[in-house]
């Protein structure tokens, strides 16, 4: 039986330039290319995990414009449930303009419907994250929202894997009801300057590391590095959320922690091969057939 997660978060659409070099401030610069991919923190990792072979539903909201209509049809193709996809009147739906550059990007995100997310929102998927194995949920929806959910999550007795990207303040209370929390270094450095120990009061913490692969911190303080085969990098858009998708798929599986890093590493470093968040976001047997 394929692992059952519910992923809730945004839906984007990515309009990304690709450009020789970054603008600096004030700057104007001619661009190389321009496309339109499907994007959005939740939405990518949801895709990365139906993928993978895992059975997604999405909680979260488009607009009612054309981004909406294309996208739900989009995540129904990839198999995902979008019964609690909300689609919101008169507002646009979450668009992210991104620069690609050297290898790297830089985002601007527009929330637009997925400001709308609420904790009602979450309440009325309450039997879906009862059913789940695992619930994957990152802060670019409204922090109340995201609360719901831990709370949820906790009184449903079903795992939540906290992707803080980008990273916003929770309550303190709420940190400490993620089974897994998966910053990238940066977001996790933010974290510990706001909570100087929520290490030590989280059992699972993995740090995502680009082309170094992934870290675990354990409860004691120790670290066990899990590193990545490097990849023949194009765009490292969506690398994040290809990993957390993956991680999820893992865990809800049952694979025990280092396995399931070494599995998401995999699938992540296969996602930046090409452009876009979700291109190059594998399926199960090219994770497979891949080295670890
Ligand atoms: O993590 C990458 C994603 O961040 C992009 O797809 C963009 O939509 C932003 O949400």
């Amino acid at each position: 039986m394929p692992a059952n997660i519910v992923v809730v978060g945004s839906i984007n659409m990515d309009l990304v330039t690709t450009a020789e070099r970054m603008p600096s401030r004030g700057e104007t610069i001619l661009g190389e290319g321009f496309h339109t991919y499907f994007g959005g923190k939740g939405a990518n990792q949801a895709v990365a995990a139906a993928r993978l072979g895992a059975q997604v539903s999405m909680v979260g909201a488009v607009g009612s414009d054309a981004f909406g209509t294309e996208y739900l049809e989009h995540l129904r193709t990839e198999g995902i449930n979008t019964e609690h996809v909300r689609t919101r009147t008169d507002l646009s739906s979450g668009v992210a303009v991104i620069i690609v550059s050297e290898g790297d990007n830089c985002i601007i995100v527009t929330p637009g419907a997925n400001a709308t997310v609420s904790p009602d929102d979450i309440e009325e998927s309450r039997s879906l994250l009862r059913e789940a194995d695992a619930v994957l949920v990152q802060l670019e929806i409204p922090v109340p929202a995201v609360e719901r959910v831990l709370q949820t999550a906790e009184e449903e007795q079903t795992p939540v894997i906290l992707n803080p990207a980008p990273m916003q303040p929770l309550s303190p209370a709420y940190w400490g009801k993620a089974s897994y929390l998966t910053p990238n270094e940066r977001e996790f450095e933010q974290l510990r300057e706001t909570y100087p120990t929520i290490a030590d009061h989280l059992e699972n913490v993995v740090i995502t590391k680009g082309a170094e692969g992934a870290s675990i911190i354990r409860a004691d303080g120790s670290e066990a590095v899990i590193p990545v085969r490097t990849a023949d990098v194009r765009d490292t858009t969506g690398a994040g959320d290809t990993f957390n998708g993956a991680f999820a798929t893992a865990v809800a599986e049952g694979m025990p922690l280092e396995e399931a890093c070494r599995f998401a590493n995999a699938a992540s470093a296969l996602s930046v091969e090409k452009e876009g968040a979700q291109t190059g976001m594998p399926v199960r047997s090219q994770v497979e057939n891949r080295d670890l």
